[in-house]
């Protein structure tokens, strides 16, 4: 099945709870050709309102350390661990964010397998935890494992790099919050994507 026909597919998909309240469906975008796909946790106010990953602050944060790296969004493949806004109402009676459910990301691989395996990128490039044990290891440990290659069903290999998200929470006047280690990771998640693509063409 083609990239679009998944899509058009994906946009019938109410099996969860917020697949039933998104504004929009957060597919994926980019380049599908790439060596190189980035997964996400999952859409974000600004996302769900749009419909395209990482267009938020935490969007941003990943938009520069591409940029930092000489790349740009149309160089990688771009999309989510969940296509739909994983969300309750908060104290204020406003929708809040939260982080996604087991059984939702369970559910949700029925979209993101066969849009890898349509890809069939090199390499992946989870941000965040969530990502990193549903397509690497169930028990990753995001801050001792980033940045080092793990074996992948969905791909040649696969890297982790901490989520913007949490770098944002944590940075200071002082402490980038670990921006200088996605930007790291985005390069080795590149460069070996470039090497195993050449290899393959050799
Ligand atoms: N965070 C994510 O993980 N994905 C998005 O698309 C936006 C924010």
């Amino acid at each position: 099945m083609s990239l679009d026909e998944l899509k058009v597919k994906n946009e019938a998909c109410v099996d969860c709870e917020i697949g039933q309240i998104r504004t929009n469906l957060v597919f994926g975008e980019g380049n599908p050709e790439s060596p190189l796909v980035i997964v996400g946790e999952g859409p974000g106010e600004e996302e769900d309102k749009t419909g395209r990953p990482f267009v938020g602050r935490a969007g941003k944060m990943l938009d520069q350390a591409l940029a930092d790296n000489g790349l740009s969004r149309s160089d990688v493949y771009i999309c989510n661990t969940l296509k739909c806004r994983a969300c309750e109402t908060g104290s204020s009676g406003r929708l809040v964010n939260r982080p996604p459910t087991k059984e939702e990301v369970a559910q949700c691989r029925q979209w993101l397998v066969p849009q890898l395996a349509e890809i069939d990128p090199k390499v992946i490039l989870c941000i965040g935890a969530p990502s990193a044990k549903n397509l690497i290891d169930k028990d990753f440990k995001i801050t001792k494992e980033r940045g080092k290659l793990f074996p992948c069903e969905y791909a040649k290999t696969a890297m982790a790099a901490l989520h913007p998200a949490y770098v944002l929470r944590r940075s200071t006047q002082t402490y980038d919050g670990g921006y200088s280690l996605i930007v790291q990771d985005i390069g080795r998640a590149w460069e070996v994507a470039l090497k195993l693509l050449e290899k393959e063409e050799s």
